[in-house]
């Protein structure tokens, strides 16, 4: 039986969170959100998801030491039976007690290219390197900073034009689609993992 119960960790406005939850409710992910965690009271992305009549956690982590934060988290997400965990602009490095407890069990959104600019704010680094084409990234979460194995990759062109605005909502539009794609490919088990490779079956 294919897995099925989400957990979603945000920190602000949680559009990505939203396209789950939209490609849940159009029948085209078959799965389930089981809870929505911030690690921020005033992330909007948690207001959407208590008017969506969502299960919503606010654990404030401002100050909390990295892995006693991160086994309440632990906890929290077992106790609503997540099968899988969805990092959706989650802004809080994960402790390597959090990545052994959901082993290839936890996605990540970045939008660049991998491993073409990690860490913050991807898209300025972009602009400022000059490069012609980004995009965005769906990968397993390992210990270190946006390198598991990549699951999904969709890739946007930089204009001449572009702002860091233009280019952020370009990039984004293609992060709605690949998240809930690459959700299902792992939901669904139709994959294997060889070395850094992640080959869909
Ligand atoms: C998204 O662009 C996501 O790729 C990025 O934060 C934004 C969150 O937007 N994540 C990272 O940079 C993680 N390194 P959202 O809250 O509207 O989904």
């Amino acid at each position: 039986m294919s897995l099925r119960k989400i957990g979603i960790l945000l920190s602000g406005r949680g559009s990505n969170f939203e396209a789950i939850q939209r490609a849940i409710a159009a029948g085209t992910l078959d799965a389930e959100i089981a809870v929505v965690i911030s690690n921020r009271e005033a992330a909007p992305g948690i207001e959407t998801a208590r008017r969506f009549g969502l299960k919503t956690v606010v654990m404030p982590s401002q100050g909390v030491p990295r892995e006693q934060f991160d086994r309440e988290l632990v906890r929290v997400l077992n106790e609503h039976q997540v099968d899988l965990v969805c990092l959706a602009g989650y802004m809080r490095l994960l402790s390597g007690y959090f990545v052994q407890a959901f082993p290839q069990r936890i996605l990540n959104i970045h939008p660049s290219l991998l491993p073409s600019f990690p860490g913050l704010d991807a898209q300025h680094q972009a602009l400022d390197y000059g490069v012609k084409y980004t995009g965005c990234t769906v990968h397993f979460v390992d210990e270190h900073l946006d390198n598991g194995p990549i699951v999904l990759q969709a890739v946007v062109p930089v204009e001449d034009n572009d702002t860091y605005e233009t280019l952020s909502a370009r990039i984004l539009a293609q992060e709605h689609q690949i998240y809930s794609k690459a959700i299902g490919i792992v939901l669904r088990g139709e994959y294997r993992i060889e070395g850094r490779r992640v080959i869909c079956v």
